[in-house]
Formats: structure tokens, C-alpha cells, sequence
């Protein structure tokens, strides 16, 4: 606000980003002080990124930025500029959970589900890096990301079997119709 304005309303200055995100080109104006899990969630409602600590210690807001997991608290939105943003809502192809996700479900690797989108997300980075981790490439993987209720070990589980379900192509769509067949 300048000394002679009285309106009482402050102007922040803004810039133009353009980047990717779950596939989607994106344009929008930020101000640089905007968090990109907060231009994420509240811009592009996409609530599946988490915001728990705000500081960087939980990995609750993981995305995937250029194919790397960051966290996006700890992320400007002007910083994204340029890049392709993948979130745990651009996993699920046309309604079929992505694999990462039917092993969650299925090793019941969850329980309130705030950390979910980020391990999954991180889960996708170790596994397109790494795609047959034992568990000390596991622990390495998501040692950025805090679960309070699971105790860890299906969400091991969920990693293991979703490398596998990876590695031999099987999908959530592959199992309705197996379903379809056994009716
Ligand atoms: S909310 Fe970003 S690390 Fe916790
Ligand atoms: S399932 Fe509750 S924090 Fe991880």
C-alpha cells in the first residue's frame, strides 16, 4: 500500500505460471509467496494433496514434480512454472485405480488415510526408479514420509505388491472383468 493510498487494500504482485498438471496444461497467476500445495488444493481443488506439517516433515503433501517427489509445502507455486505436476487424482485411469493403488487397498495399507496420496505418490517415484525394491530400498524410498496409524508394514506389503502387479501388467480393470467371468 502505497503512502498515499487509503483504500486500505493491499496489492501483492503477481506471476504467470504455465505448467502441466496430471496431464492438463495449466496458466495461472500466482503471487510468489503462494505454496504450491496450497495453489494445488485450494486453485485446482485438488484436496488429495495433503497439507499436515506445513514444514516439510510428513510428506502428507507429495507430488510428483518432473517425475520426482516433492513436497509441495516446501514448494513455491512460481517454482512449478514450466514442469509437469502429477497428483495421487491423475493415477486412476478412466474410473480403474492405478496398481500403487488397488495394493494399498488391497494390503490394507491405510487406515485414516491423510498420508495415503503422499506414500502413494512416493511409491511412484521408488517404483519407476526401482521397479523390483527390497525392503531397504523401501525404507530408503519413503523415509520422507510419516504414517500414524499403519505401522508401516502393509504399507511395505502394498509396495511389494504393487511392484509386482507392475511387472506383470495386471491392472484393477483386469480383476472387475475377471470378476465378470467367474459370475
Ligand atoms: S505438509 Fe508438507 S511435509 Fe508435511
Ligand atoms: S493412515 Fe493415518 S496417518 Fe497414515
Amino acid at each position: 500500500m502505497s503512502a498515499d493510498d487509503t483504500s486500505g487494500v493491499i496489492e501483492y504482485p503477481t506471476e504467470e505460471i504455465s505448467l502441466s498438471i496430471n496431464g492438463e496444461e495449466v496458466s495461472a497467476e500466482v503471487e510468489p509467496r503462494h505454496k504450491l500445495s496450497d495453489f494445488l488444493r485450494d486453485a485446482r481443488g485438488l484436496r488429495g494433496v495433503r497439507v499436515g506439517c506445513e514444514h516439510g516433515v510428513c510428506g502428507a503433501c507429495t507430488v510428483l514434480m518432473d517425475g520426482r517427489a516433492v513436497k509441495s509445502c516446501l514448494t513455491y507455486a512460481v517454482q512449478a512454472d514450466g514442469t509437469e505436476i502429477e497428483t495421487v487424482e491423475g493415477l486412476a485411469d478412466d474410473g480403474a485405480l492405478h496398481p500403487i493403488q488397488e495394493s494399498f487397498h488391497e494390503e490394507h495399507a491405510l487406515q485414516c488415510g491423510f498420508c495415503t496420496s503422499g506414500f502413494v505418490m512416493a511409491t511412484k517415484e521408488l517404483l519407476d526408479e526401482n521397479p523390483d525394491p527390497d525392503d531397504d530400498d523401501i525404507e530408503t524410498g519413503l523415509a520422507d514420509n510419516v504414517c500414524r496409524c499403519t505401522g508401516y508394514q502393509n504399507i511395505y506389503d502394498a509396495v511389494h505388491r504393487a511392484a509386482d502387479r507392475l511387472e506383470t501388467g495386471e491392472t484393477d480393470a483386469d480383476e472387475t472383468h475377471a470378476g465378470e467371468d467367474d459370475a
